[in-house]
């Protein structure tokens, strides 16, 4: 069982998150910060800091930590759509503000 992320392929065990199967393959981060490029992926680990923010079959901004790995799924980091992230703050993709000004505040924290 594969996940493929960024054209790699990604073994993960039954009941995984994405992010678990990522961290187990030895990707640590698969996004960075938009502020200062720091790498971001797995901290909490339980749906709360949203560090860990990666594209699920094309749809943005899903949470890895709380992603159950499944077969076929197409991960995507979110470094080649930095510069569009910085451009569309108010799309609705995006995490809402509260989420927002909660993870500004964390990546200051780091
Ligand atoms: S690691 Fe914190 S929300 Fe996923």
């Amino acid at each position: 069982m594969t996940l493929n992320f960024d054209g790699r392929e990604i073994p993960f065990k039954p009941g995984e998150s994405v992010a678990a199967a990522l961290y187990r393959s030895g990707v640590k981060s698969w996004r960075i910060t938009r502020e200062n490029g720091r790498p971001r992926g797995l901290f909490c680990g339980i749906g709360v800091c949203f560090d860990c923010l990666i594209t699920v079959d094309g749809e943005r901004n899903q949470r890895a930590c709380l992603v159950s790995a499944q077969e076929g799924l197409t991960l995507s980091s979110d470094s080649s759509l930095t510069a569009q992230t910085n451009c569309a703050q108010t799309n609705s993709t995006q995490p809402n503000s509260a989420q927002h000004a909660e993870q500004t505040e964390f990546e200051g924290e780091l």
